[in-house]
């Protein structure tokens, strides 16, 4: 079996431009432009390029983009400031903090800071809790992005066998959520899990967010399964530095029945969803 491939570049741009026309009908029938404030704390250079990425993609659908970069040695209460400064901003419907933070911030107290409402990354602990009780939150993007994908492909998700690689709180955690809320039967396995390949050969779902390079082979997937890479990791091979998921994708491919590949699966929808996200929030906020 050669896997269907899940195009995320294209999902994503579609759901860009359904986007892009729901914030022109708000500026035509309401007067209202949603608008994103993202803050980048030091010199990361992956969060940077994430922080161009989101910035250009957020001017694109006609949202109006708010950048904040801070000093690397910027000090909790000033960062504090800024973030009571964003939640009353009338402007600012989305605020993002990029992660990590440098090391001297607490990052639960800064995310925790930031108002639920405009929580555009679903990482405050209300909307986590809200997600983890059914109710109405802010979803994270990365796994939004992926039970999109899953949704298009397979319409119903009830009652499929779901096994996520990985219990990040950015990822893995809210994504055994989603899935259990469309009624998968939901396993999170990690890197302590026994018997990890036996585990993930039951999946008819596999969601690989362990960020470790290739580490899912295809001698782990069941024949059929959807396999869902959530991993980013340069690594070096043949004296050139190349991009790989957490998926080993050549193994995996000749096995599963349908994958993300990477790049261009999970990666555009994470953005996509963002935006997604702050339009929602804009629409909340405005009744
Ligand atoms: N760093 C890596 N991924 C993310 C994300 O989804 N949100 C934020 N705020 N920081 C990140």
């Amino acid at each position: 079996m050669t896997a269907k491939v899940i195009d995320g570049k294209a999902f994503a741009a579609k759901v860009r431009a359904q986007v892009t026309e729901h914030v022109a009908r708000l500026a035509e029938q309401n007067g209202i432009q949603p608008g994103l404030a993202v803050v980048l704390v030091g010199e990361d250079p992956a969060s940077k390029v994430y922080v161009k990425n989101k910035h250009a993609s957020t001017i694109e659908v006609g949202m109006a983009s708010f950048e904040h970069r801070l000093d690397a040695s910027t000090g909790e209460a000033e960062l504090l400031a800024l973030i009571d400064q964003l939640n009353a901003d009338p402007k600012v419907h989305g605020i993002l903090v990029q992660l990590p933070l440098p090391a001297h911030l607490n990052s639960e107290l800064v995310i925790n800071r930031i108002a639920p409402a405009k929580d555009v990354d679903g990482f405050h602990i209300s909307n986590v809790g809200l997600l983890g009780t059914g109710q109405k939150s802010m979803v994270p993007c990365t796994p939004l992005g992926c039970l999109m994908m899953l949704r298009d492909h397979h319409g119903s998700l009830a009652g499929l066998n779901a096994v996520v690689v990985g219990r990040s709180n950015i990822v893995g955690k809210p994504m055994a959520q989603l899935l259990l809320g469309d009624s998968c039967t939901v396993t999170i396995a990690h890197s302590r899990t026994k018997d990890l390949a036996e585990v993930c050969k039951r999946a008819d779902i596999l969601v690989a967010a362990v960020g470790r390079p290739e580490m899912v082979t295809g001698d782990m997937v069941k024949p059929g399964a959807t396999v869902i890479d959530v991993g980013i990791n340069r690594i070096e091979r043949d004296g050139k530095n190349k991009l790989v998921g957490d998926v080993h994708y050549e193994s995996a491919a000749a096995v599963a029945g349908a994958i993300t590949p990477v790049p261009g699966g999970v990666g555009p929808m994470t953005i996509a969803c963002l935006l997604a996200n702050t339009l929602t929030a804009c629409c909340r906020a405005n009744g």
